[in-house]
């Protein structure tokens, strides 16, 4: 079975993007963290990372036909799309909302989220650590 790991806009730059914030481990680094929980669960990976949000939509639609699950930090898309709610509606999918900053702690436009109203669960503010909790969780839910 397979897990789709999707990265929104400016996460390709993790590991030099305001490290204070989002820490110095780089995309390449969550992507190997990612990959080798889900790897415990029976679970192979197809990570994605795009500044476009149609790239985004286009891939959590393919994910209906051969992934089981959606790990995914929309980044900014988080909280002004309703084009990346509806598409992770639409695939009926169980999904993980990660953020690696704590998102209720910094602006309060960050404090909004159009995404988490249709994921199973929400991890704020664990660091890259979330992404790890989030293939644990989507993998109990999928158990059985
Ligand atoms: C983020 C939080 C968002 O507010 C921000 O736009 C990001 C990253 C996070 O992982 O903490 O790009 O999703």
């Amino acid at each position: 079975r397979r897990l789709l790991l999707v990265n929104g806009p400016s996460l390709n730059l993790l590991g030099t993007r305001e490290p204070e914030i989002y820490g110095d481990e780089t995309l390449a680094d969550v992507e190997a963290l990612v990959s080798r929980v889900a790897s415990d669960f029976g679970f192979e990976v197809r990570a994605l990372q795009s500044n476009h949000e149609g790239v985004l939509i286009d891939a959590i639609h393919a994910a209906r036909e051969d992934c089981a699950a959606i790990v995914i930090n929309p980044g900014a898309f988080t909280h002004t799309s309703v084009a990346l709610r509806d598409a992770l509606s639409a695939v009926a999918l169980p999904v993980a909302e990660v953020h690696i900053s704590n998102v209720h702690a910094r602006e309060e436009f960050r404090n909004h989220s159009y995404i988490s109203g249709v994921a199973q669960c929400v991890i704020v503010g664990c660091g890259v650590q979330g992404y790890e909790f989030a293939v644990r969780r989507l993998a109990a839910l999928t158990a059985g």
